[in-house]
């Protein structure tokens, strides 16, 4: 079906792959209303997309004589999905900070359509902390990304920062403008992040993850029709809108509410870095430092609940669970082993020592082993589309 979708362009070298991606989105009958920022119409003129795209490229927030009288709102108004391609890390840092001081930033503002950005630029800037950060903050607020491809620069030299291919963005375009329900009249609950583990009133033990495996599988699942109950660990990530979400401390506690619930779920999925252990015993006043600089202080721990485990024992003969296995040597077999003293049907693997995996990171790079055998590697993705993938496989197995 036809729909109205926005294409901001920024400034950068590859606005000019941008006119491709405006005559296929025609061609494919969809309406198209480019935007372009000062910086991008040095790159490409406005009047290559007006001709590819068939109507009046926007490019100033002050220019009345387009016929709307507060054009920005109305523009966002028409849309079903806002493309941001390329994206600059300046343009980035713009929406991460709520700025609109431009047609196209105003417009990022006044727009509530799902919102795909493709960033592209120079491998030192992409990877810059800044700007991951950046780009962490806009996936917290729900904002898709592609990740940038690696390879030659316009810039001379090579790595990660080149705009996807042109049919990649359209697929995902696609995907976005008729988002899958298959996940309809299903009840799914996630756990993220870590635990905390108490020593004294002051101190815990903890873990690295950081939430944001766990966060995209609960937004992924509602996008797709789901009733998501979100059970997580404390993370600074932003709770998904629409999420019934249970905030937890200790893995003892996330425990006593993922039991709570197992019973009214169609499928669970253990994304926690669930502690191991706690303290035995809590001390009720902080532990003090004494003079006697030799004196020991022993924490004796002992084992948490594996929670999967005990969810695996009690669960019903429809119902789909799935776990993750975070390994350091041995990766499938390792997996294999959990997947089925957990009485899994699918677990996600990956080898936490790859660098851009695991704890923290933006991306992963998992493989999907499920009951039947099967075994599918991915390649490096950002965790939304590991997301996608592991619903999908989840899809497969309902
Ligand atoms: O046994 P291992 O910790 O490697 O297994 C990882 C999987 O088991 C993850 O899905 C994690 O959420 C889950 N887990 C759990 N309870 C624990 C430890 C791990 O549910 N105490």
């Amino acid at each position: 079906m036809a729909k109205t979708v926005g294409i901001g362009i920024t400034g950068g070298i590859a606005a000019y792959k941008i006119a491709d991606l405006v005559s296929r989105l025609k061609k494919d009958g969809h309406e198209v209303i480019v935007m372009m920022t000062a910086a991008a119409t040095n790159f490409i003129t406005p009047l290559t997309m007006k001709t590819l795209s068939g109507r009046e490229v926007l490019t100033d927030l002050w220019n009345e004589a387009q016929g709307f009288n507060v054009q920005h709102i109305d523009v966002a108004e028409q849309l079903d999905l806002l493309v941001i391609a390329p994206a600059t890390a300046n343009f980035i840092a713009k929406m991460a900070h709520g700025l609109g001081d431009d047609l196209l930033s105003t417009v990022v503002l006044a727009n509530t359509a799902p919102v795909l950005v493709v960033p592209s630029m120079n491998t030192n800037m992409f990877e810059n902390r800044i700007v991951q950060n950046n780009i962490a903050i806009l996936q917290d607020y729900g904002y898709h990304f592609l990740e940038p491809g690696s390879g030659h620069l316009a810039c001379g030299t090579a790595g990660r920062g080149r705009l996807p291919e042109v049919q990649d963005i359209l697929h995902r375009i696609e995907e976005l403008l008729s988002p899958k329900q298959d996940l309809k009249n299903k009840r799914i609950m996630v756990n993220a992040g870590s635990t905390r583990e108490d020593i004294d009133p002051v101190r815990f033990i903890t873990n690295r993850s950081t939430g944001k495996m766990g966060y995209a599988l609960a937004r992924e699942a509602l996008s797709r029709g789901a009733e998501v109950i979100l059970v997580s660990g404390p993370s600074q990530l932003a709770v998904p809108v629409g999420v019934r979400f249970i905030p937890v401390r200790s893995a003892q506690e996330m425990c006593e509410e993922m039991l709570k619930y197992q019973a009214d779920c169609d499928i669970i999925i253990g994304a926690a870095a669930v502690g191991d252990f706690r303290v035995a015993r809590v001390a009720g006043q902080k532990i003090k430092k004494t003079e006697d600089k030799t004196r020991q202080v022993v924490l004796e721990l002992v084992e948490n609940p594996d929670i999967l485990k005990e969810l695996g024992k009690r669960k019903t003969e429809h119902m789909i669970m799935v776990g993750f296995a975070a390994e350091t040597e041995n990766v499938l077999e390792n997996a294999k082993k959990k997947l089925l003293s957990k009485n899994l049907d699918l677990i996600v693997a990956n080898d936490v020592t790859v660098e851009e995996a695991g704890f923290a990171a933006d991306t992963n790079v998992v493989t999907l082993i499920d009951r039947a055998g099967s075994c599918r590697p991915l390649p490096k993705m950002s965790k939304d589309e590991v997301a996608a993938a592991i619903i999908d496989s989840v899809v497969a197995l309902l």
